[in-house]
């Protein structure tokens, strides 16, 4: 059950999904022949896939969430530099561009293809272990912070927009 009011919860939901894709490319990385030409590039392509969903969940909050938390805090000369930098250090560009030289690869030997396996698993846990604590810091520290500052209608709305976008994705 989400520990806030589930009508101006704006992460659990979209999170949920995210921890799902999570979820599944894990899975998918340990059954992957990577020695196997379909296999490996079927999981390039959904790991594309999937990162580009985060890359759209971390613009909608950008925009629906993080910027208007921004300019609420500044109208109220409140600073906050975890809202600022909230997502600069995230991997997301360097994942698909990681994605983008293993179907480049896909080409070549064995012994590259499984070079690049274990260059791909250890990125994957790495953004994984980075993701899922920067998640919950969304919801454990920036929804508090939504609470603090906006109404209740407020959030209500931006939950709606939020959700929506998502959906539209
Ligand atoms: Fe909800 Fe910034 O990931």
């Amino acid at each position: 059950m989400a520990p806030f009011p589930e009508d101006i919860d704006v992460f659990t939901v979209p999170h949920s999904r995210m921890k799902q894709l999570v979820q599944i490319y894990s899975q998918k990385l340990t059954s992957t022949n990577f020695k196997n030409y379909c296999d490996f590039e079927n999981l390039l392509s959904d790991l594309y896939a999937t990162f580009i969903e985060f890359k759209t969940h971390e613009k909608i909050e950008n925009e629906e969430i993080m910027k208007r938390l921004k300019l609420k805090l500044k109208a109220l000369s409140i600073s906050n530099s975890a809202v600022c930098n909230c997502h600069s250090d995230n991997r997301l560009s360097e994942m698909l561009e990681l994605f983008h030289n293993g179907f480049r690869c896909n080409r070549r030997t064995d012994l590259e293809r499984l070079r690049f396996a274990a260059e791909l698993r250890f990125a994957l846990e790495d953004f994984t272990g980075k993701f899922i604590p920067h998640m919950q810091e969304e919801e454990d520290v920036f929804q508090p912070l939504l609470m603090k500052y906006f109404t209740f209608d407020e959030l209500r709305h931006m939950k709606d927009v939020v959700l929506t976008r998502h959906e539209r994705w």
